[in-house]
């Protein structure tokens, strides 16, 4: 394909422009597969380190390597030619300082070609995210249940029960929209505390178990497509996908006992 004809890709500034207008479509993919049938339909594909527990079969985020981030990340980049498309830093590549940041999250960008990082964003957050933004990385930022974390926060529960917790929550977020995030991810609060944050933050607000009130929505697509029996409450299965492989492998395992596959139409004949 020409440059001429390159497809172009939305861009952190547009997403950013759509705060309060037209909510933004976003889901995670970690394949070249998912990501072009997900293009047409969402505006930013992010390739989250969900990918450690939904692919890779790790019960935690915290496992999950830059290097898996990268393969995953050039996958989709691979795959998809519309959507921005932003890579999560995983656990551990950000947390302790902005210059390790910038050089963990440009290694992402150079080598995967994807438009922005995500951090997940606790109060630390705000210094490294004006880092690497003021250095040509758009940052997307995660506050709320941030799953890292979830050693310290005792597990997945949803968050912001306290006041105290709940204020925290909104003032990390406006921190890290001020820092220059160019969106936010509000991940596992109540509808009430996500609205607070939708309305304290001039970026757009991306909610995961949070409330129709954000500028956006994601969910992980695993999730969202029925790969898995038990969810996390905030997800509604849209579709069956695991009802879809057991039934299709079954009448494989059926075929292939009785001899029935291949049949004529699976094998070739060479005519002479
Ligand atoms: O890793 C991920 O998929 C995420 C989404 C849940 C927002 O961070």
């Amino acid at each position: 394909m020409s440059a001429q004809n390159q497809v172009r890709r939305a861009t952190a500034p547009e997403i950013t422009a759509r705060k309060g207008k037209d909510p933004i479509i976003c889901l995670t993919a970690y394949d070249a597969p998912t990501a072009q049938l997900l293009d047409d339909y969402c505006d930013l594909i992010l390739v989250g380190d969900s990918v450690g527990m939904v692919v890779h079969g790790l019960t935690t985020t915290v496992g999950v390597t830059l290097e898996m981030m990268i393969m995953h990340g050039q996958a989709v980049m691979r795959g998809s030619q519309k959507a921005l498309v932003v890579v999560d830093l995983p656990f551990g590549y950000y947390e302790d300082s902005p210059e390790r940041a910038f050089k963990n999250a440009a290694r992402v960008m150079r080598e995967t070609g994807c438009q922005a990082v995500k951090i997940e964003s606790g109060s630390y957050a705000a210094e490294t995210i004006a880092y690497l933004v003021e250095r040509g990385i758009p940052v997307m930022s995660h506050v709320g249940l941030r799953p890292q974390s979830m050693n310290v926060l005792g597990g997945f529960r949803a968050r912001g029960r306290s006041k105290a917790v709940a204020k925290e929550i909104v003032e990390n977020a406006i921190a890290a929209a001020d820092a220059g995030s160019f969106a936010v991810v509000v991940e596992g609060v109540s509808a009430e505390l996500a609205d607070k944050v939708t309305r304290a933050v001039r970026i757009p607000t991306v909610g995961i178990g949070a409330s129709p009130g954000c500028d956006g929505q994601i969910l992980v697509t695993p999730d969202m497509l029925g790969m898995f029996d038990r969810v996390p409450k905030f997800v509604k299965k849209y579709a069956d996908i695991k009802g879809l492989i057991e039934t299709a492998v079954k009448a494989y395992r059926a075929e292939v006992t009785d001899r029935s596959f291949p049949g004529e139409n699976n094998t070739y004949k060479f005519s002479e």
